[in-house]
């Protein structure tokens, strides 16, 4: 018996990042992971769909969260198992919450228009081509992340076939002094001075409750931008009615929208999305030490449902890009993915941030409302210093999706989908090489022993080739093939994904086989 190996040096999900993710978003609309949302409309920018194998991949992942962290919680530092439950408040609160969080005044991004094409963009996301020759032109603005090629295209095209980028310096937007903006040209024109000065942007989209409720009327509410809010609205619930000590942690998942000005990059900037969030309510003297635990512990659990040492990174967050919840604490540390699109840089996944009793602070004050918490042992009132991992879901499910496209020239797709064996949307695909007949009954009395331990598909139109394809495709770890000499010697042949390494097994062990073999893959 072999056992499956891991994706091989000639297998590589890192060829050419660009054309890396225009095949993976091409792979999730083709099988059904992703569509855009309203696509019959032509789409609605910044939100997306989860098809049949999309939906079943997000929740594979938010299952394990909810798991590790609900179910059965790590181990702290102490040795002691940690005490965290779990809770499913509404997306839309009490317009206070988001006055109180700071939301209302503080949730902003800045955005500068275009007067030319009315087009938009947020500030913090447009680069600058200064000349190094004061004489050379005009100052050209950029999205960032456009490629070098583009950008020599583009120079070119202002300049009437003159220049390139190594005569110019690259700047920021928000560094550039306001009295330089009339030198600049824009992302999607030619003629220079036609952005405006930054403006804040409110991030949260409001809505009106009430059947008679107007855009007028003092009955606007918001969808919430995050789901620690609701957490944090709930601590003292939690703690009256659950048997709950400092420290403690509360977990939440679900979904949060946020009126991006530029959502982009697929599924990664998105105007409605999920989050994985768990606030830890500590001691502030214990804050330092939760804070390295968890982030040490996020970024291993990652690695457990299979993302690569190599596409993740801590990032400590420089002073000026804290939120206004963790100023007063000791800091943010993003968890960073190797994206195709910021590769060979990296982008946010989670934010591990101390964010103080800032929101429980400012809760007590805006509801006058006591919610401090008495330690039983010392009798000492005090409102809990907080830790809060916070990953994104639906950001965990693009950093899957990348983190598993591998390019393999052996196979007919050209390349598979190496999912880790516990998340895969479908773990075992059996197919028989006929479509009718005894090996259809025999794929089905396997079928009907597997399914009910492992997410199982029989699969038994097209020929055989195009079937394990169309698994790679999926990322589906094992297929079992029953073929005519199965009905009579009662073997099957097993294949693994990875290194399309075949077994044959006998139906009399293949159920430990299997164990054996999903076992060491976990
Ligand atoms: N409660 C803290 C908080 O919300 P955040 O860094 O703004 O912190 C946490 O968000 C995570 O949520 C991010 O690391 C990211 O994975 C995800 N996230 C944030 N904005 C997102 C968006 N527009 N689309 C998809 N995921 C997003």
């Amino acid at each position: 018996m072999t056992s499956a190996k891991p994706a091989t040096s000639e297998q590589t999900n890192n060829n050419n990042p660009h054309q890396t993710m225009k095949d993976l978003v091409a792979l999730c609309k083709r099988r059904g992971f992703i569509f855009g949302a309203s696509d019959i409309y032509d789409g609605l920018n910044g939100f997306w769909d989860y098809g049949p194998l999309g939906i079943q991949l997000k929740k594979n992942i938010a299952d394990k969260w909810w798991f590790d962290m609900v179910e059965c919680p790590p181990i702290g530092p102490d040795g002691e198992v940690l005490s965290i439950v779990g809770l499913d408040s509404s997306i839309i609160q009490n317009p206070k919450t988001w006055e109180a969080s700071g939301h209302l005044a503080g949730f902003s991004d800045p955005m500068v228009d275009c007067r030319e094409t009315k087009k938009r963009y947020r500030a913090d996301h447009v680069e600058v081509l200064i000349p190094t020759d004061p004489d050379a032109g005009n100052w050209i603005a950029f999205m960032e992340g456009l490629e070098n090629e583009e950008l020599e295209k583009r120079i070119k095209k202002l300049r009437k076939g003159h220049g390139s980028l190594d005569e110019y310096t690259r700047k920021d937007l928000p560094s550039i002094d306001l009295n330089d903006y009339e030198r600049i040209i824009a992302p999607d024109v030619t003629i220079p001075g036609t952005l405006t000065p930054p403006k804040d942007f409110n991030l949260m989209f409001k809505t009106f409750i009430g059947a008679t409720a107007t855009e007028h009327d003092d009955n606007t509410a918001y969808l919430r931008p995050e789901t620690a809010q609701g957490i944090f609205l709930n601590f003292k619930n939690v703690v009256d009615s659950s048997r709950v000590q400092v420290p403690f942690g509360i977990a939440q998942i679900g979904k949060a929208f946020r009126n991006e000005v530029t959502p982009r990059n697929y599924i990664f900037r998105s105007r409605e999305f999920e989050q994985m969030e768990l606030e830890w309510f500590c001691h502030e003297d214990d804050a330092q030490k939760w804070f390295d635990f968890w982030v040490e512990e996020r970024g291993k659990w990652w690695s457990s449902i299979g993302i690569r040492n190599a596409n993740i990174r801590k990032r400590p967050h420089d002073d000026d890009e804290l939120a206004h919840y963790a100023k007063n604490g000791a800091g943010c540390i993003d968890l960073e993915f190797k994206f195709p699109f910021t590769d060979p840089d990296f982008g946010e996944l989670e934010g591990v941030a101390h964010r103080s009793n800032y929101d429980l602070t400012k809760h007590e004050k805006h509801s006058g409302k006591k919610i401090s918490y008495q330690d039983p042992q010392t009798n000492e009132w005090f409102l809990p210093h907080v830790i809060e991992p916070a990953a994104g879901l639906t950001r965990g499910v693009l950093a899957v999706l990348a983190n598993a496209f591998t390019y393999d020239s052996n196979r007919p797709s050209g390349h598979f989908m190496d999912f880790h064996y516990d998340i895969a949307p479908v773990q075992i695909a059996v197919l028989p090489l006929h479509s009718k007949g005894e090996q259809v009954e025999m794929s089905q009395k396997i079928y009907h022993q597997l399914r009910s331990q492992y997410r199982t598909q029989i699969d038994i139109k097209q020929n055989i080739g195009k079937r394990y394809a169309r698994q790679d495709e999926i990322g589906t770890p094992i297929c079992i093939t029953i073929d005519p000499d199965s009905l009579s010697d009662n073997q099957v042949t097993v294949r693994h994904r990875n290194n399309m390494d075949q077994d044959r097994v006998s139906l009399d062990s293949f159920k430990e086989y299997l164990r054996n073999t999903f076992d060491n893959h976990s």
